[in-house]
Protein backbone atom coordinates (compact mmCIF):
# COMPACT_ATOMS: atom_id res chain seq x y z
CA UNK A 1 0.00 0.00 0.00
CA UNK A 2 1.75 3.12 -1.29
CA UNK A 3 1.20 6.14 1.34
CA UNK A 4 -0.74 8.89 -0.19
CA UNK A 5 0.91 11.87 -1.36
CA UNK A 6 -0.03 15.28 -2.14
CA UNK A 7 2.35 17.54 -4.84
CA UNK A 8 2.11 21.39 -5.48
CA UNK A 9 2.76 22.05 -9.26
CA UNK A 10 3.70 25.79 -9.47
CA UNK A 11 4.53 27.48 -12.47
CA UNK A 12 5.47 30.67 -14.44
CA UNK A 13 5.73 33.02 -11.55
CA UNK A 14 7.83 35.55 -13.58
CA UNK A 15 9.44 37.62 -10.50
CA UNK A 16 9.58 41.11 -11.77
CA UNK A 17 5.48 40.91 -12.63
CA UNK A 18 5.06 37.86 -10.07
CA UNK A 19 1.24 38.36 -8.40
CA UNK A 20 1.81 39.02 -4.64
CA UNK A 21 -1.39 38.38 -3.10
CA UNK A 22 -1.53 34.82 -5.60
CA UNK A 23 1.73 34.39 -4.19
CA UNK A 24 1.02 35.24 -0.34
CA UNK A 25 -1.72 32.75 -0.46
CA UNK A 26 0.25 30.04 -2.14
CA UNK A 27 3.26 30.33 0.11
CA UNK A 28 0.83 30.12 2.95
CA UNK A 29 -1.14 27.16 1.79
CA UNK A 30 2.23 25.28 1.49
CA UNK A 31 3.10 25.94 5.69
CA UNK A 32 -0.24 24.63 5.92
CA UNK A 33 -0.91 21.66 3.76
CA UNK A 34 2.99 20.58 4.15
CA UNK A 35 2.99 19.24 0.52
CA UNK A 36 5.84 15.95 0.09
CA UNK A 37 7.13 18.50 -2.98
CA UNK A 38 6.34 21.39 -4.70
CA UNK A 39 7.64 21.29 -8.57
CA UNK A 40 8.37 24.72 -10.03
CA UNK A 41 7.98 24.55 -13.69
CA UNK A 42 10.37 27.25 -14.87
CA UNK A 43 9.74 30.92 -16.01
CA UNK A 44 11.01 31.92 -12.01
CA UNK A 45 11.68 35.57 -13.72
CA UNK A 46 10.94 38.01 -16.47
CA UNK A 47 13.85 38.98 -17.98
CA UNK A 48 16.76 36.71 -15.20
CA UNK A 49 17.48 39.47 -13.71
CA UNK A 50 19.82 39.61 -10.86
CA UNK A 51 16.77 40.81 -8.73
CA UNK A 52 14.34 38.85 -9.98
CA UNK A 53 16.51 35.68 -9.45
CA UNK A 54 17.13 37.42 -5.73
CA UNK A 55 13.21 38.03 -5.31
CA UNK A 56 12.80 33.97 -6.07
CA UNK A 57 15.34 32.62 -4.14
CA UNK A 58 13.94 34.24 -0.57
CA UNK A 59 10.50 33.11 -1.63
CA UNK A 60 11.94 29.21 -2.53
CA UNK A 61 14.04 29.23 0.45
CA UNK A 62 11.56 30.22 2.83
CA UNK A 63 9.18 27.18 1.87
CA UNK A 64 10.08 24.29 4.36
CA UNK A 65 9.65 21.05 1.84
CA UNK A 66 11.33 19.63 -0.72
CA UNK A 67 11.42 22.04 -4.20
CA UNK A 68 12.45 21.37 -7.47
CA UNK A 69 12.90 23.93 -10.17
CA UNK A 70 13.02 23.56 -14.16
CA UNK A 71 14.53 26.10 -16.00
CA UNK A 72 12.33 28.09 -17.75
CA UNK A 73 12.95 30.27 -21.19
CA UNK A 74 12.75 33.57 -19.75
CA UNK A 75 15.27 32.05 -17.29
CA UNK A 76 18.26 31.98 -19.17
CA UNK A 77 20.82 35.18 -20.34
CA UNK A 78 19.10 36.42 -23.19
CA UNK A 79 21.76 37.96 -25.34
CA UNK A 80 24.85 37.02 -23.61
CA UNK A 81 25.53 33.70 -26.29
CA UNK A 82 28.87 33.01 -24.40
CA UNK A 83 27.04 32.69 -20.85
CA UNK A 84 24.03 30.69 -22.18
CA UNK A 85 26.46 28.30 -23.76
CA UNK A 86 29.05 27.99 -21.09
CA UNK A 87 26.96 28.43 -17.82
CA UNK A 88 23.12 28.87 -18.71
CA UNK A 89 22.11 28.47 -14.98
CA UNK A 90 24.11 30.82 -14.03
CA UNK A 91 22.03 33.34 -12.24
CA UNK A 92 20.43 30.32 -10.30
CA UNK A 93 23.43 29.96 -7.72
CA UNK A 94 21.80 30.99 -5.03
CA UNK A 95 19.85 28.15 -5.27
CA UNK A 96 21.56 25.53 -7.23
CA UNK A 97 20.69 23.03 -5.30
CA UNK A 98 16.49 22.57 -6.20
CA UNK A 99 17.20 23.20 -10.01
CA UNK A 100 16.69 20.11 -11.68
CA UNK A 101 16.26 18.21 -8.53
CA UNK A 102 15.29 14.46 -8.48
CA UNK A 103 13.16 14.05 -5.73
CA UNK A 104 12.64 10.43 -4.60
CA UNK A 105 9.28 9.66 -2.08
CA UNK A 106 9.09 5.92 -1.99
CA UNK A 107 6.88 4.62 -4.62
CA UNK A 108 6.94 8.25 -6.42
CA UNK A 109 9.83 10.14 -7.92
CA UNK A 110 9.99 13.40 -9.93
CA UNK A 111 12.80 13.69 -12.34
CA UNK A 112 13.71 16.85 -14.19
CA UNK A 113 13.64 17.15 -18.09
CA UNK A 114 15.58 20.34 -19.81
CA UNK A 115 13.36 21.89 -22.38
CA UNK A 116 15.89 24.90 -22.45
CA UNK A 117 19.18 24.53 -24.92
CA UNK A 118 21.28 27.78 -25.73
CA UNK A 119 20.76 28.15 -28.94
CA UNK A 120 17.90 26.87 -31.90
CA UNK A 121 18.40 26.91 -35.53
CA UNK A 122 14.96 28.78 -35.58
CA UNK A 123 13.94 32.42 -34.79
CA UNK A 124 12.23 31.70 -31.70
CA UNK A 125 14.24 30.59 -29.17
CA UNK A 126 11.33 30.78 -26.94
CA UNK A 127 9.66 27.74 -27.87
CA UNK A 128 11.33 24.19 -26.32
CA UNK A 129 13.98 21.80 -27.66
CA UNK A 130 14.93 18.51 -25.98
CA UNK A 131 18.55 18.02 -26.67
CA UNK A 132 19.62 14.15 -26.80
CA UNK A 133 21.48 14.94 -23.87
CA UNK A 134 18.68 16.01 -21.42
CA UNK A 135 16.84 13.00 -23.12
CA UNK A 136 19.16 10.37 -21.84
CA UNK A 137 19.81 12.13 -18.96
CA UNK A 138 16.20 11.60 -17.98
CA UNK A 139 15.40 8.52 -19.03
CA UNK A 140 18.68 7.02 -17.34
CA UNK A 141 16.79 8.76 -13.89
CA UNK A 142 13.72 7.65 -14.47
CA UNK A 143 15.38 3.57 -15.48
CA UNK A 144 17.66 4.09 -12.67
CA UNK A 145 15.00 4.29 -9.93
CA UNK A 146 13.73 1.25 -7.69
CA UNK A 147 11.64 -1.14 -9.50
CA UNK A 148 7.59 -0.03 -9.62
CA UNK A 149 8.37 3.27 -8.95
CA UNK A 150 5.92 5.86 -10.24
CA UNK A 151 7.25 8.79 -12.18
CA UNK A 152 6.12 12.28 -12.54
CA UNK A 153 8.57 13.85 -15.14
CA UNK A 154 9.10 18.12 -14.58
CA UNK A 155 9.75 20.35 -17.81
CA UNK A 156 9.03 23.86 -18.75
CA UNK A 157 7.20 23.67 -22.09
CA UNK A 158 5.00 21.00 -23.06
CA UNK A 159 6.28 18.14 -24.59
CA UNK A 160 4.01 18.82 -27.87
CA UNK A 161 5.35 18.92 -31.52
CA UNK A 162 2.69 20.09 -33.65
CA UNK A 163 3.03 21.25 -37.71
CA UNK A 164 6.11 22.22 -39.14
CA UNK A 165 9.72 22.54 -37.54
CA UNK A 166 8.76 26.46 -37.87
CA UNK A 167 5.62 26.06 -35.62
CA UNK A 168 6.90 22.79 -33.52
CA UNK A 169 6.47 24.13 -30.02
CA UNK A 170 8.91 21.81 -28.48
CA UNK A 171 11.64 20.02 -30.55
CA UNK A 172 11.84 16.21 -29.83
CA UNK A 173 8.51 17.00 -27.84
CA UNK A 174 6.94 13.21 -29.84
CA UNK A 175 10.32 11.51 -29.17
CA UNK A 176 10.42 12.10 -26.24
CA UNK A 177 7.47 11.22 -25.19
CA UNK A 178 7.43 8.22 -27.19
CA UNK A 179 9.97 7.04 -24.60
CA UNK A 180 8.56 8.12 -21.43
CA UNK A 181 5.40 6.01 -22.23
CA UNK A 182 7.30 2.90 -22.78
CA UNK A 183 8.19 3.83 -18.71
CA UNK A 184 6.52 3.80 -15.16
CA UNK A 185 5.51 7.56 -16.20
CA UNK A 186 2.24 9.01 -14.23
CA UNK A 187 2.58 12.09 -15.98
CA UNK A 188 4.55 15.11 -17.80
CA UNK A 189 4.37 18.20 -15.45
CA UNK A 190 4.81 21.26 -17.50
CA UNK A 191 4.61 25.18 -17.69
CA UNK A 192 4.91 28.10 -20.28
CA UNK A 193 1.61 28.08 -21.31
CA UNK A 194 0.19 30.02 -18.65
CA UNK A 195 -3.07 28.26 -18.46
CA UNK A 196 -4.08 24.72 -16.65
CA UNK A 197 -4.49 21.79 -18.62
CA UNK A 198 -4.59 17.89 -18.08
CA UNK A 199 -4.86 16.09 -21.37
CA UNK A 200 -3.69 12.43 -22.79
CA UNK A 201 -1.23 12.55 -25.70
CA UNK A 202 -1.78 9.54 -27.45
CA UNK A 203 2.28 8.21 -29.08
CA UNK A 204 3.09 4.76 -30.48
CA UNK A 205 3.58 3.36 -27.03
CA UNK A 206 0.69 4.35 -25.51
CA UNK A 207 -1.04 7.18 -23.80
CA UNK A 208 1.05 9.84 -21.71
CA UNK A 209 -0.81 12.52 -19.47
CA UNK A 210 0.38 15.69 -19.81
CA UNK A 211 -0.37 18.39 -16.85
CA UNK A 212 -0.09 22.40 -16.94
CA UNK A 213 0.15 24.37 -14.41
CA UNK A 214 -1.03 28.00 -15.00
CA UNK A 215 0.39 31.26 -14.21
CA UNK A 216 1.13 32.94 -10.31
CA UNK A 217 2.67 36.00 -12.22
CA UNK A 218 0.34 38.69 -13.57
CA UNK A 219 0.65 37.80 -17.38
CA UNK A 220 -2.49 36.27 -17.73
CA UNK A 221 -3.78 34.31 -20.45
CA UNK A 222 -7.31 33.00 -19.62
CA UNK A 223 -7.24 31.70 -16.25
CA UNK A 224 -6.69 33.39 -13.66
CA UNK A 225 -3.79 33.28 -11.17
CA UNK A 226 -3.15 29.40 -10.31
CA UNK A 227 -1.49 26.15 -9.12
CA UNK A 228 -2.17 22.74 -9.43
CA UNK A 229 -2.46 20.41 -6.56
CA UNK A 230 -1.97 16.73 -7.63
CA UNK A 231 -3.05 14.10 -5.14
CA UNK A 232 -1.46 10.14 -5.48
CA UNK A 233 -3.29 6.89 -3.26
CA UNK A 234 -1.26 4.79 -5.22
CA UNK A 235 -3.82 3.89 -7.61
CA UNK A 236 -5.35 7.38 -9.39
CA UNK A 237 -3.35 10.68 -9.57
CA UNK A 238 -5.95 13.67 -9.05
CA UNK A 239 -5.32 16.95 -10.33
CA UNK A 240 -7.04 20.43 -8.93
CA UNK A 241 -6.47 23.95 -10.52
CA UNK A 242 -6.19 25.53 -7.37
CA UNK A 243 -7.51 29.20 -7.71
CA UNK A 244 -8.39 32.45 -5.62
CA UNK A 245 -11.33 33.05 -7.71
CA UNK A 246 -12.85 29.34 -6.67
CA UNK A 247 -13.31 28.76 -10.21
CA UNK A 248 -14.52 24.94 -10.77
CA UNK A 249 -10.78 22.67 -11.91
CA UNK A 250 -12.90 21.80 -15.38
CA UNK A 251 -13.36 25.33 -15.98
CA UNK A 252 -9.97 26.60 -15.60
CA UNK A 253 -8.18 23.48 -17.42
CA UNK A 254 -7.91 24.14 -21.22
CA UNK A 255 -9.13 21.15 -23.95
CA UNK A 256 -5.16 21.51 -25.46
CA UNK A 257 -2.49 22.91 -25.54
CA UNK A 258 -2.63 26.27 -28.36
CA UNK A 259 -0.07 26.25 -30.60
CA UNK A 260 0.87 29.78 -30.00
CA UNK A 261 1.68 28.74 -26.71
CA UNK A 262 2.74 32.33 -25.11
CA UNK A 263 0.74 34.73 -22.83
CA UNK A 264 -0.11 38.07 -25.58
CA UNK A 265 2.27 40.41 -25.38
CA UNK A 266 2.46 43.21 -22.36
CA UNK A 267 2.25 46.67 -23.38
CA UNK A 268 5.69 48.06 -23.80
CA UNK A 269 6.98 44.82 -23.87
CA UNK A 270 9.60 44.38 -26.48
CA UNK A 271 8.81 42.48 -29.94
CA UNK A 272 11.56 39.85 -29.44
CA UNK A 273 10.89 38.79 -25.92
CA UNK A 274 13.18 37.00 -23.82
CA UNK A 275 14.36 34.11 -24.98
CA UNK A 276 13.76 35.05 -28.67
CA UNK A 277 17.15 35.50 -30.04
CA UNK A 278 17.94 35.23 -33.80
CA UNK A 279 20.59 32.68 -34.10
CA UNK A 280 23.86 33.40 -35.05
CA UNK A 281 25.96 30.18 -33.83
CA UNK A 282 25.49 26.81 -35.37
CA UNK A 283 22.55 24.27 -34.36
CA UNK A 284 22.80 22.81 -31.13
CA UNK A 285 21.11 19.80 -31.06
FE1 LIG B 1 5.99 31.96 -18.74
FE1 LIG C 1 8.08 29.92 -20.91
Amino acid sequence: MTDRRLLFHLSDIHFGLEDDRALDWVKQEIAERRPDAVAITGDLTMRARKHEFAAAERWIHALDVPVTVEPGNHDLPGYHLPVRYLDPLARFEAFREVVEKRIELSGLALVPLNTNVPAQPRLNWSKGWVSRKALAACLQAIDELPAGTKVLVTVHHPLRETGTTGTALTHNGKKALDELARRNVLGVLSGHVHDPFDIMEQTAHGPVRMIGAGTLSQRLRSTPPSFNELSWDGTRLEVRARNLEHVRTPDMQIADVPEDAMPPREEGEPVAPVGNVPPTDPPVR
